[in-house]
């Protein structure tokens, strides 16, 4: 199967920079959203994205018209008819994704297309069954800011067609020039599994007042060589998708290493969400 139309649902964050992805792979994408206020946010954001490739010498000016003419923007889900592979990056809210797999299954025509999700821990199987064709539902799980980082996550629900699974990793690699891995559909999956025990452990250190957030912030800059430290990561991820991941995470497992930290949670009250907000730990 060769996959040329792709679409990919809310273009916030991940939506847009996964839409930009597809866009400069050569894709024909249309980007669907709630609203008009929410689709033009979006195709703000990834034009000043495209901007800013160009700016620092990743894209040539012309890559990045020929990329911009190849997305479209809808608040219709119903133009998804002729999608070969559709990727929800919706908020990470359970009954959302479980309502808008049912309506892409109502929607996309072709019986081989593969309806995936960028939820960050989520159960796929849940997305798969809310689907007439949960066989051809998986995960696929892309990094913030996902037109930078190199890696993917493929994760199969335990009903996942292997030829699926094997599908989206060859286009993954050889359409996206990203880096799969596989990972099982348990919570967080294989990276936030590690990730989010990690900044909800960084956050409680700073709530209990142990340390001062650039403090914790360079120990693991300049102690562990990491291009940013966690309570900059918490901001950068958001702080309600650090919350959901975590709140998701600690429903299904009960550890208490993803036990939600009540400053997060107060944060996300605040709707002081990060970098996406303009404000979270740090001021953007
Ligand atoms: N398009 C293409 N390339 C871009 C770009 C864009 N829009 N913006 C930046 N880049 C490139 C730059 O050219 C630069 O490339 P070189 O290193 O080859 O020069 C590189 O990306 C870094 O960009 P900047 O110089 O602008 O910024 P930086 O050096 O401060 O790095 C960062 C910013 C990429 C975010 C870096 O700090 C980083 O990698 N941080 C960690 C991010 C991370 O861990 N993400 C995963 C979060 S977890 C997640 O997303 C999953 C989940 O479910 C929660």
């Amino acid at each position: 199967m060769s996959i040329q139309r792709s679409a990919v649902i809310g273009s916030g964050l991940m939506g847009a920079g996964i839409a930009e992805v597809l866009a400069k792979a050569g894709q024909d994408v249309i980007v669907s959203e709630v609203s008009a206020e929410a689709s033009a946010a979006g195709r703000d954001r990834i034009e000043k994205s495209l901007a800013k490739a160009v700016a620092k010498g990743k894209l040539s000016a012309d890559d990045r018209d020929q990329a911009w003419s190849r997305l479209r923007f809808t608040t219709d889900t119903g133009d998804l008819a002729d999608r070969q592979l559709v990727i929800e990056a919706a908020s990470e809210n359970e009954d959302i994704k479980k309502s808008i797999f049912a309506e892409l299954d109502s929607v996309v025509t072709d019986s081989d297309a593969i309806l995936a999700s960028n939820t960050s821990s989520m159960p796929i199987i849940r997305f798969a069954q809310a689907t007439s064709r949960p066989d051809r539902v998986l995960g696929v799980h892309f990094f913030n800011p996902a037109p930078v980082q190199p890696l993917v996550e493929i994760v199969s629900s335990v009903v996942t067609a292997d030829a699926v699974r094997q599908t989206m990793t060859d286009f993954v690699a050889e359409v996206l020039g990203k880096t799969p891995i596989q990972a099982g559909d348990r919570p967080g999956f294989i990276v936030n599994a590690l990730l989010i025990p990690y900044l909800c452990s960084a956050i409680r250190m700073l709530e209990s007042g142990f340390a001062t957030k650039e403090d914790i912030d360079a120990g693991m800059v300049g102690g562990c060589a990491h291009p940013m430290g966690p309570i900059a990561l918490a901001d950068l991820v958001g702080l309600d998708t650090c919350l959901f991941a975590a709140e998701s995470m600690y429903a299904e497992t009960g550890d208490p290493a993803v036990k939600p930290p009540v400053l997060l949670s107060r944060m996300v009250d605040a709707g002081l969400l990060g970098v996406k907000s303009g404000r979270g730990f740090y001021d953007h």
